[in-house]
């Protein structure tokens, strides 16, 4: 099993999206990909490049874009720099989900409940480390049993070592100020919540050719859905 982890912003905002609604979501890694199957109405392409909203689509990469009025009942394209790139680099696995520190305790119960051998994917930073996606892994295998690789117990040292100032932690990444930089500290502060949902999204594979071959979609039912998300 594995969990992919783009905790600012990308798997923030797919987390938020199912949370309010949205229907499934297909992750592309090219811009172009978006527009074949983008209508507008019932599919949104949505996404970035340097942060931005990529020019023609309908969203951006910010959670606070991903509101029930505008993805309730719709299906998204989501195409960032190093998230949805991250999601489609996963797909070998038999199952894979989505974390952020909006649902890490949710994930942790998953996995524990599932008892198979897990692998926590931190998309990271154009192929870098990031502070944010470690910190979250931490979280995660934090609540789990098991033999841990060197990566893992370091995640969970960073993790026990900051658990008391994410936001901080958060604010002061490398990525959190560059989007600070562009106008998005609001995004920081949100995608440093902590357990404030118990969707999981899963990545399902369809037979169907790429871009439709995987879909992201919420795993919990509906009754989470209209108590206080991103307000
Ligand atoms: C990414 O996938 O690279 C990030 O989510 C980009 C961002 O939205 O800041």
């Amino acid at each position: 099993m594995c969990v992919v982890v783009d905790v600012l912003r990308a798997t923030s905002s797919m987390t938020t999206a199912l949370w309010n609604g949205c229907t499934g979501i297909y992750p592309v890694i090219e811009p172009s990909e978006a527009f074949s199957l983008a209508d507008g109405a019932e599919v949104l392409a949505c996404g970035e490049r340097n942060g931005v909203r990529i020019p023609g689509y309908h969203l951006g990469n910010s959670p606070a874009e991903f509101r029930m009025e505008s993805v309730g009942g719709k299906r998204l394209v989501m195409c960032t720099t190093n998230g949805t790139r991250a999601v489609r680099a996963a797909a070998a696995y038999r199952r894979i989900f989505i974390g952020c520190f909006l649902n890490a305790p949710a994930v942790a119960s998953l996995l524990a409940g599932e008892g198979d051998d897990v692998t926590i994917l931190c998309a990271g930073r154009e192929g870098d480390f990031s502070m944010e996606d470690t910190l979250c892994a931490g979280m995660i295998l934090s609540e789990l049993e098991g033999e841990m690789s060197d990566a893992a117990v370091a995640s969970v040292s960073i993790f026990e070592q900051y658990q008391d100032r994410i936001a901080e932690v958060l604010l002061e990444s490398e990525h959190g100020r560059f989007l600070q930089r562009i106008g998005f500290a609001a995004d920081i502060d949100y995608c440093a919540r902590a357990a404030v949902t118990d969707i999981v999204p899963e990545v399902l594979a369809s037979k169907e050719p790429p871009p439709h071959d995987l879909i992201i979609k919420a795993r919990v039912d509906a009754d989470t859905f209209g108590e206080g998300r991103n307000d």
